[in-house]
């Protein structure tokens, strides 16, 4: 599902079904971050007697569903939110259904009106989901395109050894976990993980954390991480080492460490 995965901004109009919510809403019923803080996702359709009409001035086309996202501000919620609400695009993925993460090309005032959000978290992104239109519009092929979708920075460049030698992807569980993180959707595909492995498959995270919203992009990749890592027979904990790793670069900020059971 993580390599199925990617934005789709196109969609049919056809609105998700009961059941496909229902599935949607125990994938993230059973995502246990281990960042805590406050976030509050709800699920919306639009065009519902009494909801609202989304505005992505042109971004999306033909989304009726949308997961709406309350997110405290600090780091903690905003790493949560990405590793909770990424369970759920997965789960949408593995139900054929397509997702587009946003936080910028949304009207926050329209959106805020689809749901009541917890004190304290307001709403800070959308996600819309759908069946995926058959051909890709031109909008939808330009945003792809602004948002250098089809890029990514090669393995060697995120991920390096204690020595600062680029890691090499082996085929190890480790490596296959930082591989799907690197698969993982980013606003404006910044890619912001950075990763230390050391001998024994312990990994120390960074985050190039240019604006709020890397910390979202740095809980996504690290679900991936923990997913790929589980299903490969890796299991271990994610927790945050004190006192705290010195960060390779000066434009790099310590996140957590994943130790192996
Ligand atoms: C936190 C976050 C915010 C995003 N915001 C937007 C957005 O406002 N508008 C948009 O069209 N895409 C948005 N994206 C989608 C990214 O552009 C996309 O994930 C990235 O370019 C990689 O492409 P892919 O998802 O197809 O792999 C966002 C993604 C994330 C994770």
């Amino acid at each position: 599902m993580m390599r199925a995965r990617h934005s789709v901004r196109d969609y049919t109009g056809i609105p998700l079904t009961e059941r496909q919510k229902d599935a949607l809403r125990a994938a993230i019923a059973a995502a246990k971050s281990p960042f805590g803080g406050t976030v509050d996702i709800h699920i919306v359709t639009a065009g519902d007697a009494g909801t609202f009409s989304p505005t992505t001035y042109g971004m999306i086309r033909g989304a009726r569903d949308f997961m709406l996202l309350g997110i405290g501000p600090d780091r903690n919620s905003l790493l949560s939110a990405g590793y909770i609400a990424e369970r759920a695009v997965l789960e949408a993925t593995a139900m054929g259904l397509g997702t587009c993460w946003m936080s910028g090309t949304f009207s926050k005032a329209e959106f805020s009106k689809a749901a009541d959000f917890t004190a304290g978290a307001p709403l800070t992104v959308v996600i819309a989901m759908g069946v995926p239109a058959a051909r890709k519009s031109f909008v939808a092929r330009a945003a792809g395109f602004l948002a250098g979708s089809d890029g990514r920075k090669p393995y060697g460049d995120l991920f390096h050894n204690t020595d600062g030698t680029p890691y090499v992807d082996d085929g190890s569980p480790v490596a296959e976990a930082l591989e799907m993180m690197r698969l993982a959707p980013s606003g404006v595909n910044s890619q912001p993980w950075r990763a230390i492995v050391t001998g024994d498959s312990t990994v120390r995270f960074f985050a190039k954390a240019k604006k709020p919203t890397a910390f979202i992009d740095m809980g996504i990749g690290l679900s991936h991480f923990m997913l790929a890592a589980g299903a490969r027979g890796l299991d271990g904990t994610l927790a945050a080492e004190k006192p705290q790793p010195a960060a390779p670069a000066p434009d790099l900020e310590y996140i957590v460490t994943f130790s192996p059971a």
